[in-house]
């Protein structure tokens, strides 16, 4: 090894070692004619101090030195003189006085300081993604991740589970989003799609006996980019035989709050055990099936009070609903609510009614068309008082629940609500088991085409499938869906049926989803699983507000990869080969 220590390690007990350090430099200084290295490796900085005197070659060689070089130092560790300790750094009590230098590699400037957390274009961080995750944040960030796998991996191992990898190279696995496609060489006209999930497989590991699987599983979606999504990123991907639903809450829950407990100690879990509620409660309170549980500011339905009141706006609008930001009514100008109206418009809304509540009276834009009593009403439905601003929207239900929830989480973290500290961990339960799709007008399924109806909505697939209730259940974390699952049919006619019922004809059914419906007529134990995303966990436990901070190599928003230039053109005669 070019080292006998790491950089992070050396304390009083090793004065008077002669140690060998290996590591970049994170920042050199020059004290009349001593020159300090602060030494940097992935544990830790150390430092280093000339000796001009007794070790002049080794002095010359630090006086050459820039940041990000890579050197080699032997020398003697030495304790700091009395009130030189640093105590920021672990090392912050001794020095290395340095008796030999080796220039490992030099370094170009690099384009931004690797020694500081300052703000930089995030396309040049992308670009030179290798000096950015140099950075302290960024080593912290993998590190993380590494320790958060690591302990659901022993964790799981201690369960019974086994970690089985499943193919990238598959067949259509649709969980809502376009499929990546590769052409076939072999098989001209032919495609695999890469898994958008390894569901399919993880029910035929059921079917093959396995009753316990995880796999730390790549996923890969062609879909639109946003903060919290990747065009491939990383799940925990589980599945089980003989388990009803809460059999799987239970066992993720556990490992969920240990593991948070054990590598981010410094968050505070809100309620345990976690708290579950119903989609329809969910959607009724927050306007969200994905809540953010660390604070209140409920969304109020008020469309029974607005009936016949004479204003066109809320008499004729399906629903009305509103929410109470609550001490904004002293703070926010006219100018303010009239930019939160674009904001709304820009989301779909036709318009934003407000109500400021005054000492004596209030300020609104509607009030004007309606009586003092229903005015009073609205307030009293929405607990207002001086200095509140009440916001409403008349709409259909999607847009008013949409609307009102992006304005909630806007006010929540304008008013210091959301504490970053508190993990708000939920279940959320009880999902219809199917979402009407007006443009193709046929039910799409609300998680999956794998997800099996709670055992009293059965009858209702025949019935009224709008009624069904899935066996969906979604963890959700400070308003991010953080885990999907659900409890799976195991019965080919069952499942046959719910095919029919999102429009799969028998012979497309057939064709993409044989060896399921086959399977199922060879002793298919019942079985249920689910997926955390891990992206998006340990962005949560580390703090950061997108992904991409938490993936060594992610996609910019563009889905490319800004460092090697992917995607890319390719060679004719590739193209020619793949008879595309
Ligand atoms: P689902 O589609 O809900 O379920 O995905 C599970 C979890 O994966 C994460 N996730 C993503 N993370 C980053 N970028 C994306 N594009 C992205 N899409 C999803 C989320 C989500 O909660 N096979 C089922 C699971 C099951 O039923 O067991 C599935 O994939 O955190
Ligand atoms: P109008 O009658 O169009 O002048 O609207 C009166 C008030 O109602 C204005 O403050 C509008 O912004 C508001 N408004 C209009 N449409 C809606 C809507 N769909 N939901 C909530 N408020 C609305």
């Amino acid at each position: 090894m070019h080292k006998s220590n790491t950089c992070g390690e050396l304390r009083r007990e090793h004065i008077g070692q002669t140690v060998k350090l290996a590591g970049w430099v994170n920042r050199r200084r020059d004290h009349g004619g001593l020159i300090f290295i602060d030494l940097r490796d992935r544990w830790g900085i150390s430092q280093i101090v000339s000796d001009p005197e007794a070790a002049t070659a080794a002095h010359e060689t630090l006086n050459k030195v820039r940041n990000e070089y890579v050197i080699q130092v032997i020398g003697e560790v030495r304790g700091r003189p009395e009130g030189q300790s640093n105590d920021n750094i672990a090392t912050g009590e001794i020095e290395v006085v340095a008796t030999e230098v080796n220039i490992l590699n030099a370094s170009k400037t690099p384009p931004f300081e690797i020694n500081e957390d300052a703000k930089v274009d995030e396309k040049v961080r992308l670009t030179y993604r290798y000096l950015d995750l140099r950075r302290e944040r960024m080593r912290r960030n993998l590190v993380m991740r590494s320790q958060v796998t690591t302990y659901i991996r022993n964790f799981l191992a201690d369960e019974g589970f086994i970690e089985v990898e499943t193919p990238i190279l598959f067949k259509t696995t649709p969980e809502g989003a376009r499929d990546y496609l590769v052409p076939s060489r072999v098989h001209p006209g032919k495609f695999y799609a890469l898994p958008q999930s390894p569901q399919q497989l993880k029910q035929l590991l059921m079917v093959a006996g396995v009753e316990k699987y995880f796999q730390i599983a790549r996923c890969f979606r062609d879909e639109d980019q946003r903060g919290d999504r990747q065009p491939e990123f990383t799940q925990l991907d589980m599945e089980m035989s003989f388990v009803e639903r809460d059999d799987v809450i239970d066992l993720l829950e556990r490992l969920m709050t240990s593991m948070i407990e054990e590598v981010a100690p410094e968050k505070t879990i809100m309620q345990k055990p976690w708290p579950r509620i119903s989609y329809d409660e969910a959607m009724d309170k927050f306007g969200e099936d994905r809540p953010d549980l660390r604070f209140e500011m409920h969304l109020k339905d008020v469309t029974a009070i607005c009936r016949d009141t004479g204003f066109k706006v809320f008499d004729g609008a399906p629903m009305v609903k509103g929410i109470n930001a609550e001490g904004c009514g002293a703070t926010y100008s006219r100018k303010q609510i009239d930019q939160l109206t674009d904001v709304v418009k820009r989301h779909g809304a036709k318009g934003l009614a407000w109500l400021r509540v005054d000492e004596d009276g209030y300020k609104s834009s509607f009030a004007k068309f309606l009586t003092d009593e229903k005015i009073a009403e609205m307030v009293a439905a929405l607990d207002g008082k001086p200095g509140d601003l009440l916001l409403f929207i008349a709409d259909k239900a999607e847009i008013a629940n949409d609307v009102l929830a992006r304005l909630r989480k806007r006010f929540g973290v304008e008013l210091g609500l959301a504490d970053p500290n508190v993990l708000a961990c939920c279940w959320v339960i009880d999902f219809p088991m199917f979402m009407w799709n007006e443009d193709e007008t046929r039910w799409d399924p609300s998680h999956h085409l794998f997800t099996s109806p709670m055992p009293d909505s059965i009858p209702l697939l025949d019935t009224d499938p709008g009624a069904a209730v899935g066996s969906q259940y979604d963890m959700c974390i400070n308003g991010y869906e953080t885990a999907g699952g659900s409890i799976r049919i195991h019965d080919r006619e069952l499942q046959e049926k719910v095919f029919k019922l999102i429009g799969l004809e028998d012979d497309v059914a057939q064709e993409r989803f044989g060896h399921m419906l086959d399977a199922f007529e060879y002793g298919t134990p019942p079985h249920g699983g689910i997926a955390p995303g891990i992206d998006r966990l340990v962005m949560l436990l580390a703090g950061e507000p997108n992904i991409r901070e938490v993936i060594a190599f992610p996609k910019s928003q563009q889905a490319s990869d800004l460092m090697a230039g992917a995607p890319s053109v390719v060679e004719d005669h590739q193209l020619v080969e793949l008879h595309v």
